[in-house]
């Protein structure tokens, strides 16, 4: 058995925070953003949560694969940035949708948790644990941004993205990913939770302490990236016996255009395989993989049959590669 993607979904907030606007209150400016990362905009939760996004997300891709929520037996939410640790942002998306028969939980792997949600509902039907799956990479990254840290706050934005995998019959490609825990320092936040059990939250971001901020080490994630990626995806081509000229896009996490670009140059493969949405929605983490599989989707530039390739990389260090047939 295998997985197949029967529909997908995406939401993202309407509020946008262009870069000129960022440079208002941070010492940037739109050129400097644009450049070394080729993010123009992002778009920044007002009243949306992970678990509104990440049920919208899953509303519309139950949709379009024309399904009832009652169908679906597994929803996995990946997802680093959500409000509420207990319950579960899966079982929330579960109580919003009414899919009652599924169980539900949620998944961290930074920006490659879409990948190894996809791995997870794969695995859970090639052992016949599941039909149908709910698969959404939701994040509240505005939450979690320094906004006064323009190493960082220029990078992130907000946004869910949904996928519906059907079992069927036929061979699964086997995934490859990876963790790298010794290098975990280039990419940190702590839990907001501090030690007398009062949140962070509810303070004013000038009263947050560093440590409560996603902190980065840009350079080194970048040259993480930008070695391994193109080194996951030649593994996973290779165990799965398929060439370059069958794959009709890679669908990168969406951090810098500069990395697309890099991964596309090491793979000797055209930008035209590379499509990219980072300009208009920023690095949405785990979200990036599936908003942008929804876009091309609603385009129609998904042809039935053609081999799609998706990689992930971030946080942990983690990066991982699958492949699927559309
Ligand atoms: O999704 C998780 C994975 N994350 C990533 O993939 C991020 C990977 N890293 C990157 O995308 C890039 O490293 C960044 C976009 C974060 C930074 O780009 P960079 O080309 O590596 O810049 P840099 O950190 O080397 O900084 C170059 C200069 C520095 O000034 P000096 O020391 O040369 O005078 C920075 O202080 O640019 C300065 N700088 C800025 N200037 C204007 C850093 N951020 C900004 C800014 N605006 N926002």
């Amino acid at each position: 058995m295998t997985g197949v993607i029967i529909g997908t979904g995406s939401y993202v907030p309407s509020y946008v925070i262009d870069n000129n606007e960022l440079s208002q209150f941070v010492d940037t400016s739109d050129e400097w953003i644009r450049e070394r990362t080729g993010v123009e905009r992002r778009h920044i939760a007002s009243d949306e949560t992970v678990v509104s996004m990440a049920a919208e997300a899953g509303r519309r891709a139950i949709d379009s694969a024309k399904i009832a929520p009652e169908e679906i037996d597994l929803i996995i939410v990946s997802t680093i940035s959500s409000d509420v640790i207990l319950p579960c942002a899966a079982c929330e998306v579960q109580k919003a949708l009414g899919a009652v028969n599924a169980v539900g939980f949620d998944l961290n792997a930074a920006c490659t948790g879409f990948v190894l949600a996809f791995n997870t509902a794969n695995a859970y039907m090639m052992s016949g644990l599941c039909k149908k799956a709910l698969i959404i990479g939701s994040e509240c990254l505005s939450n979690l941004t320094n906004w006064k840290d323009r190493r960082t706050c220029i990078l992130f934005g907000d946004g869910a993205g949904a996928a519906v995998l059907r079992a069927e019959e036929g061979k699964a490609f086997l995934p490859s990913a990876h963790s790298d825990g010794t290098k975990g320092a280039a990419l940190t936040m702590k839990s907001r939770h501090d030690r007398n059990g009062i949140t962070k939250e509810i303070l004013p971001q000038e009263m947050i302490k560093e440590e409560y901020f996603m902190k980065m080490d840009g350079q080194a994630v970048f040259k993480f990236a930008v070695k391994k990626v193109p080194e996951v995806i030649r593994d996973v081509m290779k165990s799965n016996d398929i060439k370059q000229e069958d794959v009709s896009y890679y669908i990168l996490h969406q951090a810098n255009r500069r990395i697309v670009e890099a991964v596309a140059k090491r793979l000797d493969e055209p930008m035209e395989k590379f499509p990219m949405n980072l300009n208009e929605y920023g690095n949405t983490s785990s979200a990036s993989i599936p908003i942008l599989l929804d876009e091309l989707n609603k385009k129609g530039m998904l042809k039935k049959g053609k081999l799609i390739v998706l990689a992930g990389f971030g946080a942990g260090l983690t990066w991982g590669a699958s492949i699927f047939r559309w």
